[in-house]
């Protein structure tokens, strides 16, 4: 296959991106985005700032542009996402305890109930662990309204959209080794479990020299299928864009059945959060790069 998207398709996988509704009209960005990649992720244009600026106002315009793009261009999208400690709008951030935890349920099900039935994935809760080593939760206002947040907000989604797949998603749980993928599983080993709903984990892929793409992803990616969730790679890019990086992380999925697809981050380089990386699979001029041959290859069987 000569697309991401049609190679990955091949494998019984979806290819995506992250796509901004502020960028729908350049055709070039267009282009690339409609031949290539199968899954859309919005941004910025499904979160809670955007989508619930006043409290209880629930605001879709920018959503439903990507959503409208893609699903005209054949495209499922995963939505992104709906309990997150960044991207509150000012009066999120001003509530606590049983107020905000009420905002929290009142927010999943009014944008939920807005694209029910047309989502393939949803993050329920997004970067919801500690960076600290500690393996534990990240301090936040959301945490601080008890620990059994996270499960509301799945039990919440759940009945709200039943035919969405719900995931936890975050970043720097690739390596196995690391206390905070050891915190995460553990979490999703709970919620199986307990029969608290979980579909599926997301693993941002946001890897630079701080943060290598580790050997051991694939095992990652293996054991948390093995709890009985789907897994994906959602959030992909790497600093400098390594050909070899790049190729290693899709074997990573491609080894492991439950592993559904891979996103990147963002279109062209330009078009990425941290630009200055470049670190994705189209230059600027929207060339394809070696990272993305190596890609390709790799999806192709290579
Ligand atoms: O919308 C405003 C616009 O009105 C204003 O004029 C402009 C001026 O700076 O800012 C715009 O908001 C920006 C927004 O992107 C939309 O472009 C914010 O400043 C900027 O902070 C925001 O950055 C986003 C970031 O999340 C914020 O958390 C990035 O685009 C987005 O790529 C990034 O994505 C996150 C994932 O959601 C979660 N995982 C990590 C990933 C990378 O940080």
């Amino acid at each position: 296959a000569t697309t991401l998207g049609a190679a990955a398709a091949g494998t019984g996988r979806y290819f995506g991106a992250a796509i901004s509704s502020g960028k729908l009209g350049d055709s070039a960005y267009t282009t690339i985005a409609n031949r290539e990649f199968t899954m859309v992720t919005p941004e910025n244009e499904m979160k809670w700032d955007a989508t619930e600026p006043s409290q209880g106002q629930f605001s879709f315009t920018a959503g439903d542009q990507v959503y409208n793009w893609a699903a005209q261009n054949g495209k499922q999208v995963r939505g992104h996402t709906l309990a997150w400690h960044g991207q509150q709008p000012g009066w999120a951030q001003g509530l606590g305890g049983s107020a905000l935890r009420q905002a929290m349920i009142n927010h999943i099900n009014g944008v939920m109930a807005h694209y029910k039935g047309k989502l393939a994935y949803w993050d329920v809760v997004n970067e919801a662990f500690a960076d600290d080593g500690s393996g534990g939760r990240r301090q936040s206002n959301l945490q601080a309204t008890g620990n059994d947040w996270i499960e509301v907000a799945f039990r919440t989604a759940r009945a709200a959209d039943p035919n969405a797949k719900l995931c936890y998603n975050d970043y720097n749980i690739e390596n196995w080794s690391a206390a905070k993928t050891q915190g995460v599983y553990n979490m999703v080993k709970d919620f199986t479990s307990r029969g608290v709903p979980i579909d599926c984990v997301g693993f941002q892929g946001h890897f630079n020299s701080g943060n290598p793409v580790p050997g051991n992803f694939q095992t990652t990616l293996q054991n948390f299928a093995a709890l009985g969730v789907d897994v994906a790679i959602t959030e992909l890019d790497i600093a400098g864009a390594s050909p070899t990086d790049y190729a290693n992380v899709t074997k990573a999925c491609l080894a492991v059945s439950r592993c559904v697809g891979i996103t990147v981050w963002g279109v062209r380089d330009t078009d990425s959060w941290r630009s200055g990386d470049t670190p994705l699979l189209f230059d600027g001029n929207g060339s394809k790069k070696p990272a993305y041959t190596s890609v390709l290859d790799a999806l192709n069987g290579g």
